[in-house]
This record gives C-alpha cells, structure tokens and sequence, in this order.
C-alpha cells in the first residue's frame, strides 16, 4: 500500500553512518523511498548524531522517519539493507585497493545482518562494490537476485548527465548505460546508446548543436571513468550522488517498478561471465534484480565487458574468493 507516495510499512537499513550512509538516509528521506529509515554504525556518538540531524529536519520532509542505533537492532526486519560501511577511496587509490580491508569487514558483518533481516534485499554500496557482491553471496548463500550492488548505477547517471548536458537535452530522455565493473574498466554501451529515438551517433537536433564525433564521446567515457577520483581529490569522498543512486534503487525494488537499472550481480554464465558480479541493465522489482538477458552487446563491447571480468577475477583471486 502506497501512503503520501511511501510504502506503507516499508523499511530501509543502512549500516555505515559515514558520508554516504548518511547522505542516502537523507536522500531517502527527501525522496520518501521507504517508510522508515535506520540507521546503524558502530560508532554511537556518529550515529546518534547522525539520526538527530537527519530528525530535525523531518518536518520538511514527508512521511518518512528515522531511526538509528549502534546495536544491530536498528536492522530488525528491515525490507532491503543497504551496505556502505567501509574504508573509503584515498587520493591515488582505485576502489579495488579496498578489496582486502572491506571484505574483512563484510566477513564481521554479513552473519549478524542476514540473522536480523533475513528475509531483507541487500545492497553493497561499499567498495569495490562488485567484489563485495561475490563476497557478500558467497558468505549469506542467498541468491544473486537478492544480493547485488549498486554498481554502475551512478557511473550511468554521470553518462547520462554529461550527454544531457552536451546535446541540450534532459537526462530522462538520453537512454545510455555505463556496463562492466563499477571502477575503472567499465565502459559506455554507445551501440544501443539513444537521445530519445535517435542513435547517439546520429543526433543532430536542434541544429545548433553539432553532432557527437567519436573523439568527443571517448572523452566523455574518460570522464565518467574518473569522475570519482576528480571529486575525491577536491573533497575527501564522494556521497551525495551515491546516496541518490541508492536511494533509487530502493525505491524500484520497494515499489515493485520493474524498472530496468545497471546493477551489479553475480552473472551464471551469462555473456560468457559466471561466478563474477559485474553491471548490467537488470530489472529491479520487489523479486530483486535480474539480469536483462538480451541486451545486445556489439562484439567490442563484449571483449570490455569480459575485460571487467577479468579484472575482476583477479581480484577475487587475490582474495582467495
Ligand atoms: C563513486 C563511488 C561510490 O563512484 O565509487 O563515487
């Protein structure tokens, strides 16, 4: 049941009450993603701090509320639990530098989170968030429906934002996917990229605006690959838009929107990838996410997507995974 555009009873979890756990529990509430929203971190003075902001400011929002606390009672009966708790990205690091640590973290955490919300969706957020996912499945058994990450979800938004902006047109209407590992092998799915109806290649209109060449769109790819490292180096870390994505992603699961998002989960064989979770457009509904198995791949995209595999093999590899 939808109350004021919330649904009903709906609760979200969110373990990490650092920038990005924050941040989603604010945009959570702003968007009214779910009903209530929790919070849990180790670190009491952090979250109980955090909870009261985020309180404070509830008048202005919707329905939603917030709780918060450093037992793990904050997670009891949660519908979908978000994951952003971690070591972050330094200056220099690429997300895969965490794999080691954030595993370790997620070994602590998974058995305690799947015991207070067993029947919940869960969400790696934190990096590198397509390990974590092979991790995270591994350690719960739950299936990979139920276990995935936000993946390239806000690596697309970055895509879709930077066309958006060049062609003049709204981001809802630039359908283009970033695919692959949610780090620095991922890449632009230009084949079946669109603006409206029109092939991305082909986009004209309106005429001021000249068409995308191929040198343009190769520097657009570069940009979204480091638009992490570019905001990291200004400000420490990156949360508000990550907090959005995730905020997003619960809302489509939720909501039973079957709608269609690059989320990252473990693939079973499919375009030749198994056993490695890596973005791909998935419906995400209240079943979970599923990979879309026909999205069309031109064969270079495929020899990037198995590249981002492969990279990322060998990080499970390291891990012992
Ligand atoms: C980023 C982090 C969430 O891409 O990996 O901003």
């Amino acid at each position: 049941m939808i109350f004021m555009g919330v649904v009903e009873n709906s609760k979200l979890a969110i373990v990490g009450a650092g920038s990005v756990g924050a941040s989603l529990a604010y945009a959570a509430l702003i968007r009214g993603s779910a009903r209530h929203v929790a919070l849990y971190d180790i670190n009491e003075a952090k979250v109980d701090a955090e909870v009261l902001d985020l309180a404070h400011g509830t008048q202005f929002t919707g329905v939603s509320d917030i709780v918060g606390s450093k037992d793990l009672i904050a997670v009891e009966g949660a519908h979908v639990v978000v994951i952003t708790a971690g070591a972050k990205q330094h200056p220099g690091q690429t997300r895969l530098d965490l794999a080691a640590t954030n595993v370790r973290l997620l070994e602590q955490l998974m058995p305690d989170l799947v015991q207070h919300a067993p029947e919940a969706f869960y969400v790696l957020v934190t990096n590198p968030c397509d390990v974590l996912t092979v991790a995270a499945h591994r350690m719960s058994e739950l299936p990979p429906h139920r276990v995935f990450s936000s993946g390239t979800v806000l690596d697309t938004s970055r895509l879709r934002r930077l066309l958006a902006d060049r062609a003049g047109i709204s981001t809802a209407s630039v359908h283009a996917y970033i695919a692959g590992e949610h780090g620095d092998t991922g890449f632009p799915v230009w084949s079946n990229a669109r603006i409206g109806s029109v092939p991305i290649l082909d986009w004209r209109s309106p005429e001021s605006v000249p068409p995308f060449a191929a040198e343009e769109l190769d520097r657009i790819a570069i940009d979204v690959r480091d638009a992490a490292y570019k905001v990291i180096k200004g400000k420490g870390a990156t949360n508000y838009a990550i907090g959005l994505a995730g905020a997003r992603i619960v809302e489509a699961l939720l909501g039973d929107e079957h709608a269609i998002m690059p989320v990252s989960t473990v693939l079973g064989g499919l375009y030749g990838v198994d056993g490695i979770a890596l973005s791909v457009p998935s419906v995400v509904s209240a079943s979970g996410a599923v990979p879309v198995t026909e999205t069309p791949f031109a064969a270079d995209e495929l020899t990037l997507l198995h590249r981002s595999a492969d990279t990322l093999a060998a990080s499970l590899r390291t891990l012992g995974l």
